[in-house]
C-alpha cells in the first residue's frame, strides 16, 4: 500500500504536469501538416495544376522548388500530394506512387534508391548491392506495376553535395527506358547556389517548372500563427500582442515560419513550467533567449578545437579584443596550457572570419590612423552562454575551471 503521503506526491506531481496552457502542443511542431496553409494559396494552386496529370495516370512535369528556410516548401508539397492521393482514391483513378525523401537523412545514392524500391514494395539490403543493381530493381518494379511515380527529393542540395548529381541525371532520364510507367521528380532546396552546381542537362530537366516561395512578412506570419495557435492553446491563454511579437521577431529573421512557431511553442512551455495560465510577451522574450542559446550550443559543439579556443580566449577576456594580435596572444596561452601546438596568427584571423559567418562573433574593422587597420572582435552572445557551450568539451571545461581558480 502506498502511504497517503506518497499518494499526495503523485497527485501533486500530476497536477503540476497537467497542461495549463496547451490543448495540443504537437500542432506547433515543425512536422505537423496543418489543414490550411495561409498565404500559400498561389503555390498550392500552381503545384496542383502541375501535378494534376497524375490523376489521369499521366506524367507531370518535373518541378523545382526554391525558397528560404521556413517558407512552407515541405508543408505545401506534402499537403498537395496528400490531397491528390485522397482525390485519386475518391475518383477511383488508376492511382500513382509517391515517395517523399528527405535527402538530409538519406544522403547517399544507395539510400535514396533503396527508399524508392521500398516504396514500391520491394526490399533492398542495407548495403551490398551495386547502385546499378538497385536502380535496375527500381525500374523493373515500377515497370511491372505500370504507374506514374512522383519522387520528392527534399533538401536535394544535401544529396548533391554528398553524392554528386549522377542520381538526378539518371532519374531525369529514366523515362526513356520505361514504357508502361513514368517518373517525375520534385526537387526542393533552400540553397540559392544549388542550381549552379548542377550539370546543365540535369538542371534543365529538373526545372521543367520552377516555383519560388517568397519569405513571409510579419502580417502573414501572424495569420499563420493565429490559425495554429487556435488549435494548440486553450482558449484565451494567449495574452495580447504575443502572436504579433513572435511574428515580428521571425519576420526580421528572413520570414521563417518555423522560427515563429518555435518561439510560440517554447513561450507556451515556459509559461507552463512557471505555472502561469497566460502566455505573455515576457515568456516569448525568454523563449527567444532559450532558443538562441540552444542554437549557439549546437553550433559550438561541432567546431574544431582551435576555433573553440579562439572563442574561449575572447570570452575569458570579457567578450572583446581590440586587435587580432591581442587575441592571438591570449589564444596562445590557452593552447600552451593544454599542451598543444598553436596555429599561426594568420589562421586565427581566418578562424575569426569563419566564426563571424556563423554569427558567433562580430568583427569590426577600425582604422587606427598611422597604426593601420585592425579588427575589433566581440562575442555575439553573452559570456555565460558561450562558456556553457564550450564547456561541453571536457578539455576546455578543465581550462575554464583552472582559469576561474586563478
Ligand atoms: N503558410 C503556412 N501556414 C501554416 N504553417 C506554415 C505555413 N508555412 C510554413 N508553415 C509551417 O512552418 C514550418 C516550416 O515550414 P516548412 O517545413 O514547410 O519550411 P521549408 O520551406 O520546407 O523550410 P526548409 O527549407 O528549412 O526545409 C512548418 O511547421 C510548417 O507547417
Ligand atoms: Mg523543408
Amino acid at each position: 500500500m502506498m502511504s497517503s503521503n506518497n499518494r499526495d506526491i503523485v497527485a501533486d506531481t500530476l497536477l503540476k504536469l497537467e497542461n495549463t496552457v496547451f490543448l495540443n502542443r504537437e500542432v506547433l511542431r515543425p512536422d505537423y501538416i496543418p489543414e490550411s496553409l495561409p498565404h500559400r494559396e498561389e503555390q498550392i494552386r500552381q503545384l496542383t495544376s502541375v501535378l494534376a496529370p497524375l490523376l489521369k495516370g499521366e506524367r507531370p512535369s518535373n518541378v523545382f522548388i526554391y525558397g528560404l528556410t521556413g517558407t512552407g516548401k515541405t508543408a505545401v508539397v506534402k499537403y498537395v500530394l496528400r490531397r491528390l492521393e485522397e482525390y485519386g482514391r475518391g475518383f477511383g483513378s488508376r492511382g500513382f506512387f509517391s515517395c517523399y525523401i528527405n535527402c538530409r537523412n538519406d544522403d547517399t545514392t544507395y539510400r535514396v534508391m533503396a527508399s524508392l524500391v521500398e516504396t514500391l514494395g520491394g526490399r533492398v539490403p542495407f548495403t551490398g548491392l551495386s547502385t546499378a543493381e538497385v536502380f535496375r530493381r527500381f525500374k523493373n518494379r515500377l515497370e511491372s506495376l505500370g504507374r506514374v511515380m512522383i519522387i520528392v527529393l527534399d533538401e536535394i542540395d544535401s544529396l548533391v553535395s554528398r553524392a554528386g548529381d549522377e542520381l538526378l541525371y539518371r532519374l531525369t532520364r529514366v523515362n526513356d527506358e520505361l514504357s508502361r510507367s513514368k517518373v517525375s521528380v520534385i526537387g526542393i532546396t533552400n540553397d540559392v547556389k544549388f542550381m549552379e552546381k548542377l550539370d546543365p542537362r540535369v538542371k534543365s530537366s529538373l526545372s521543367e517548372v520552377e516555383l519560388v516561395f517568397p519569405p513571409y512578412d510579419a502580417i502573414q506570419l501572424s495569420d499563420i500563427l493565429r490559425e495554429r495557435a487556435a488549435k494548440a492553446f486553450k482558449p484565451g491563454v494567449l495574452d495580447e500582442g504575443v502572436i504579433e511579437y513572435c511574428a515580428s521577431v521571425a519576420a526580421k529573421e528572413h520570414g521563417d515560419a518555423r522560427r515563429a512557431l518555435d518561439l510560440l511553442r517554447v513561450a507556451g512551455e515556459i509559461a507552463e513550467r512557471l505555472g502561469d495560465r497566460v502566455v505573455k510577451v515576457e515568456h516569448v522574450v525568454k523563449a527567444r533567449e532559450e532558443i538562441e542559446r540552444d542554437m549557439v550550443i549546437d553550433v559550438v559543439k561541432t567546431l574544431p578545437q582551435h576555433s573553440k579556443l579562439v572563442l574561449l580566449a575572447i570570452a575569458l577576456a570579457g567578450g572583446r579584443f581590440d586587435s587580432t594580435g591581442d587575441l592571438y596572444v591570449s589564444y596562445r596561452e590557452l593552447v600552451k596550457a593544454l599542451g598543444s601546438e598553436p596555429v599561426t596568427q594568420r589562421r586565427v584571423s581566418d578562424i575569426v572570419s569563419e566564426l563571424e559567418m556563423l554569427g558567433l562573433v562580430t568583427a569590426k574593422v577600425v582604422n587606427r590612423g598611422r597604426y593601420g587597420k585592425t579588427r575589433q572582435i566581440s562575442l555575439a552572445t553573452d559570456y555565460n552562454t558561450m562558456v556553457k557551450a564550450l564547456s561541453d568539451d571536457a578539455r576546455i571545461a578543465s581550462l575554464v575551471k583552472n582559469y576561474r581558480g586563478r
